[in-house]
């Protein structure tokens, strides 16, 4: 196969569609201090899909409210701007990183599962050492792998390849891919975060989830999208082909300043992901 440069594959990525315009008016409106839960309310309404996912997230157990809650105004007010908007983002998003990754020997839902559990963890990480905020780092630990999602077509042929330097020079996928594609799947994230228009702090996670020492926009951010990804992978969940070759960098460790109790996150993660309507699978339209 003829290579491409990472441009001409970003040209050619006609199958990452562009965010739906309630997602993009959402994100502006989540920013903006001066808009109102009914502001949010009459965007989300034109969603009947995101409608549905909002109230159904508001009513699980993972919230934990004691009442009923009926509109998403109310939801809204209850669960914070920045929920809402990770909630639809992640709805958008399902599609995209629902399907069948060849080229990392990923099946369909895979991928999904994996971003999920990873963007669960991170929050949990977040909350747990109370570390930046746990919302925006729930959508940097769903979006982390996003490039993979276009690297899998151009990885495909290229794949034995690839294992073969893993293998003979013990190296990390992501050198590998880089070394014999020219690009890895970090880099095709940042531009597709790019091309969504994303936070800057969001496109840096994305960029340099394996490579944490790289960021300084906001390091917490990426540090725990780094340590959320790699004990997903220790989790066995969305390993694909790259899953092992992998590990926590001591960088991140240290920036966070967390007692790496890796155990222990582990098995918190596994009761909330045991809770069904947190993890919201029910929302794949196989
Ligand atoms: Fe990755
Ligand atoms: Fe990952």
């Amino acid at each position: 196969m003829k290579k491409l440069t990472l441009e001409q594959v970003i040209n050619k990525v006609e199958d990452i569609p562009a965010l739906p315009s309630v997602v993009s008016e959402i994100m502006a409106l989540t920013e903006d201090p001066d808009s109102t839960p009914q502001d949010i309310e009459k965007v989300v309404l034109r969603d009947q899909s995101l409608t549905a996912r909002v109230l159904r997230l508001a009513n699980s157990a993972y919230y934990g409210f004691p009442r009923r809650i009926s509109t998403i105004s109310e939801a809204t007010i209850l669960l914070g701007f920045r929920a809402i908007r990770s909630i639809t983002l992640s709805a958008a998003v399902s599609n995209v990183l629902v399907r069948e990754l060849p080229g990392y020997k990923m099946a369909k839902g895979e991928l999904w599962r994996h971003s999920q559990t990873c963007a669960i963890t991170a929050r949990h990480i977040a909350r747990k050492f109370n570390i930046g905020n746990s919302e925006e780092i729930y959508v940097a630990g769903l979006l982390h792998d996003i490039g993979k999602v276009i690297m899998s077509h151009y990885i495909e042929d290229d794949y034995i390849e690839v294992v073969n330097k893993v293998i003979s020079e013990n190296i990390t996928f992501l050198d590998a891919e880089e070394e014999i594609l020219g690009f890895n799947h970090a880099q095709v994230g940042y531009r597709i975060a790019e091309k969504w228009n994303l936070p800057p702090d969001l496109v840096e996670a994305i960029a340099y989830h394996h490579s944490p020492e790289d960021a300084t926009l906001d390091p917490h951010m990426t540090c725990i999208t780094h340590i959320a990804d790699v004990i997903t992978m220790m989790m066995g969940i969305g390993l694909g082909v790259d899953g092992m070759a992998y590990s926590i960098s001591d960088y991140a460790i240290d920036v966070l300043d967390i007692d790496t109790d890796i155990d222990s996150i582990i098995a918190e993660v596994s009761d909330i992901i045991a809770d069904e309507s947190s993890f919201s699978r029910d929302d794949l339209h196989f």
